[in-house]
C-alpha cells in the first residue's frame, strides 16, 4: 500500500509528463519523453491502436496513447451519458459522440490541465455542446452519483495510484444496471527485472501496471459483476531491445510463454437497482448479530 504522500507524488509525475505530452503531436510522440525515468527513445506510441477508421475520429484529439479501443466494445447506445476517465486531447470521448448522437452527453475526466485544454479546444473547433471536459482526479470524481450509462477509459487507471478508490469511484458514478468498458495495460507473470526496465524504457506507462488477475478482483471487489475480458493483446517488445535486458532462457520464457505486458479491455456491469436492494439485504442477514459494526 503506497502512503498518501508517495501517491501525491506519482501523480504530480504523471501530471508533468503529460504536460509535456499534451504539446506534441502523434509522431512526436513516438520518440518521446514519458515516464518516471525523463527523456529517452521511448516509442509512446507502441500500445495504441489504429483509430483512423472509426466513426467520429479526430485526428487533433489522437495523441497516439491509447493502448486499445474500448469505444468498441462499450455497446454504446443513442442517448446514452458517457464517462471519459483520463480522456486526454478527447480522442476516444469524439468516437463516443458519434455513437450517442446529439442527445447523448459526454464528459470527459483529466487531471492534466493541458490535456484539458486541448480536448476544449477540439470540441469548441467541433461545435459540440453535449461534450464536456472536466478537470479534476479519477480517485475523486467530479461528477455526482449515478450519472453515466456508461464509463470508457483508455489506457489510464495504470497510471492511477490507488486503483481500489478508481474502481469504487466509478461505481459510484455508474447508474444502476449501467456499464465499464476499459483498456489498460496489465502484468501476467513476474516480469524478469531486466524487461520491467526496457519496457519502462521503451513504452512508459509498465511501472504502475499490475497483475491481471489483481486488476480483475479490484473491480469484482468494487461490487461489479459479469467482468469479462473483452480483448486481450500482448504488446511486442522489439527483439533487439529485449536482447539488451534478457539473457538466451529469459529470452525464450518471455517469447514463448504467457509471461508478459498485456492490454486487455474489461467489461463489468453494476447491478441493476433491484439487485444492490437485494445485496444489501443479504448482507445485513449475513451480518454477524450483535456486533453492529459489520453492518
Ligand atoms: C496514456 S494517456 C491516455 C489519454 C487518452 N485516454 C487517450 O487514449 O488518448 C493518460 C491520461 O490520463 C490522465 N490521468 C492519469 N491519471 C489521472 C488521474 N488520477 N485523474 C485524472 N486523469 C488522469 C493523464 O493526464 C493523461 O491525459
Amino acid at each position: 500500500m503506497k502512503t498518501q504522500e508517495t501517491s501525491e507524488s506519482l501523480k504530480e509525475l504523471v501530471k508533468e509528463k503529460y504536460g509535456q505530452i499534451a504539446d506534441q503531436s502523434y509522431t512526436e510522440n513516438a520518440t518521446s519523453c514519458c515516464g518516471a525515468g525523463g527523456c529517452s527513445t521511448m516509442d509512446y506510441t507502441i500500445m495504441a491502436e489504429d483509430y483512423t477508421q472509426l466513426k467520429g475520429y479526430v485526428a487533433d484529439a489522437d495523441l497516439g496513447l491509447g493502448c486499445g479501443l474500448p469505444t468498441e466494445f462499450a455497446l454504446i447506445k443513442e442517448g446514452d451519458t458517457v464517462i471519459d476517465l483520463g480522456s486526454g486531447a478527447g480522442n476516444d470521448a469524439f468516437v463516443a459522440r458519434s455513437i450517442a448522437g446529439e442527445k447523448g452527453k459526454i464528459i470527459g475526466i483529466d487531471f492534466t490541465e493541458k490535456m484539458i485544454d486541448k480536448a476544449r479546444v477540439n470540441a469548441e473547433k467541433l461545435g459540440f455542446n453535449n461534450v464536456e471536459f472536466r478537470f479534476g482526479d479519477i480517485e475523486k470524481m467530479p461528477v455526482t452519483a449515478n450519472v453515466a450509462d456508461v464509463v470508457v477509459s483508455n489506457c489510464v487507471l495504470n497510471l492511477v495510484p490507488n486503483k481500489k478508490q478508481a474502481f469504487a469511484e466509478m461505481f459510484r458514478v455508474i447508474k444502476p444496471g449501467g456499464h465499464f468498458s476499459v483498456s489498460d495495460i496489465v502484468l501476467q507473470g513476474e516480469l524478469p527485472a531486466g524487461l520491467q526496465k526496457s519496457a519502462e524504457m521503451y513504452a512508459g506507462c509498465v511501472a504502475g501496471a499490475i497483475q491481471q488477475d489483481e486488476y480483475i478482483q479490484l473491480i469484482q471487489d468494487a461490487g461489479f459483476e459479469n467482468v469479462t475480458v473483452q480483448k486481450e493483446r500482448k504488446i511486442t517488445i522489439p527483439e533487439d531491445i529485449l536482447s539488451v535486458y534478457l539473457n538466451d532462457s529469459e529470452m525464450e520464457k518471455y517469447k514463448n510463454g504467457a509471461l508478459g505486458i498485456y492490454s486487455i479491455t474489461v467489461y463489468g456491469e453494476k447491478p441493476g437497482a433491484e439487485r444492490i436492494k437485494q445485496l444489501a439485504e443479504e448482507r445485513k442477514a449475513t451480518c454477524c448479530g450483535s456486533d453492529s459494526t459489520c453492518c
